[in-house]
């Protein structure tokens, strides 16, 4: 018990003292006071339409990424490439590895071929079903067909937070 009433002592005195480590930098004026930020959201509430990269496919200059495994962000313009439909998937037409030419049309990787093996969790597991490997299947899994669900293009007229992230050593 005693140990258990110091327990919540230390905690009611680190509380605080996290949340003052954590705000280092001045506070906001918007009249919200929320200590894991220290912008104000007005001033990200008015954005200019999006301006995408318009360089074309083939002339465009790879963007680093965020950090190692990372899906790549689209560095060309997606102008007539989209929406992705069941029938129509221009990426594809670019970044299968039947259709590329050379290595600079970037094949989709290895990953895209993998089909998780779903297999029923053991009893007493967190989850009824998991993931036990991967098997090789003939063509791109579903899961990776809709491309811009992880792909994103960039726009470089839209404000943004300042973010303080830091991922492990990312690979170009
Ligand atoms: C006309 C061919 C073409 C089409 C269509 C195309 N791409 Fe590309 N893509 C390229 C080339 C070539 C590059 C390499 C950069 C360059 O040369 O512009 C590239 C680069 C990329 C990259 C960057 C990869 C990295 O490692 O940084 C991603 C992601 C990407 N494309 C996704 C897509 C998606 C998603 C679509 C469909 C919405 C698409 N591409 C359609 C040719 C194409
Ligand atoms: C479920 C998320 C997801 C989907 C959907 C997806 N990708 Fe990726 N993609 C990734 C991740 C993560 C990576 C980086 C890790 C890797 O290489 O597996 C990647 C890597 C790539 C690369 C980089 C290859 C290189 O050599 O640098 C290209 C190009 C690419 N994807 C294109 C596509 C295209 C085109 C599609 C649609 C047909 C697509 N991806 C669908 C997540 C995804």
């Amino acid at each position: 018990m005693r140990a258990f009433v110091c327990a919540l002592v230390a905690s009611a005195l680190l509380l605080p003292g996290l949340a003052a480590a954590a705000d280092p930098v001045k506070e906001t004026d918007d009249g919200i006071d929320v200590w894991f930020r220290d912008s104000d959201l007005d001033a990200m509430a008015k954005q200019e339409l999006a301006e995408y990269i318009a360089t074309e496919a083939g002339e465009s200059k790879l963007i680093d990424r965020s950090w190692s495994d990372a899906p790549p962000l689209i560095p060309h313009t997606l102008e007539d490439m989209l929406p992705i439909t069941s029938d129509e998937n221009e990426c594809m037409n670019c970044h299968h590895p039947d259709n590329v030419t050379s290595k600079k049309d970037l094949p989709l990787p290895e990953s895209h071929f993998d089909r998780p093996v779903i297999v029923e969790g053991k009893k007493n597991e967190a989850m009824r079903n998991r993931v036990d490997g991967y098997k090789k299947a003939d063509d791109v899994v579903g899961s990776r067909y809709d491309c811009t669900m992880c792909h994103a293009p960039q726009a470089g007229n839209v404000k943004s937070l300042k973010s303080l992230f830091r991922g492990d050593e990312a690979k170009k």
